[in-house]
């Protein structure tokens, strides 16, 4: 299952992506640096209408937004594994808690601290196509 899009075509395919995956609580986004892991992960935020500073400059290495889930407010977790040594220190900074909650989370980075994932993530690939496309894979 694959989707390629350019920026312009970004809110579509997030669409077209949650269409498909929606339910399940936890994403993993693997891909080389500047792939697109965080754009697209916004793109998703904006579709499921996180109001909270998506766009923030001071990125943690978890972050919470709140999101609408049919009339009900839920958390969302924004997690970036890039600057995490191993998964000791990723369990030191609560992202195996955040993982197992069963609330929605976004991962970027998740080969930094493979073990710390729920077996029925989802895995998704991002890679540059060409300047400005990007194609967006699900492995299953
Ligand atoms: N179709 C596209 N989808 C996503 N990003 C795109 C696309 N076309 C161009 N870009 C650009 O590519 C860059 C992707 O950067 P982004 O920070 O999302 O990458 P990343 O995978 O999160 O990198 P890092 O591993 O450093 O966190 C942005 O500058 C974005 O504007
Ligand atoms: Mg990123």
């Amino acid at each position: 299952m694959e989707w390629v899009f350019s920026l312009d075509e970004i809110q579509q395919a997030a669409a077209d992506f949650w269409k498909t995956w929606k339910g399940k609580p936890v994403f993993a986004f693997s891909g080389e640096m500047g792939a697109g892991k965080t754009t697209f992960i916004h793109a998703l935020c904006r579709l499921l209408g996180v109001k909270d500073a998506i766009s923030s400059p001071t990125f943690s290495l978890i972050n919470e937004y709140q999101y609408d889930c049919e009339g009900t407010k839920r958390p969302l977790f924004h997690i970036d594994l890039y600057r995490i040594k191993d998964e000791e220190e990723a369990i030191r900074a609560g992202m195996e808690d955040v993982l197992h909650s069963g609330h929605l989370c976004f991962a970027e980075w998740p080969e930094k601290a493979p073990g710390i994932f729920p077996p029925d993530k989802v895995n998704v690939l991002i890679q540059i196509v060409e300047n400005n496309k990007r194609r967006i894979s699900v492995q299953v």
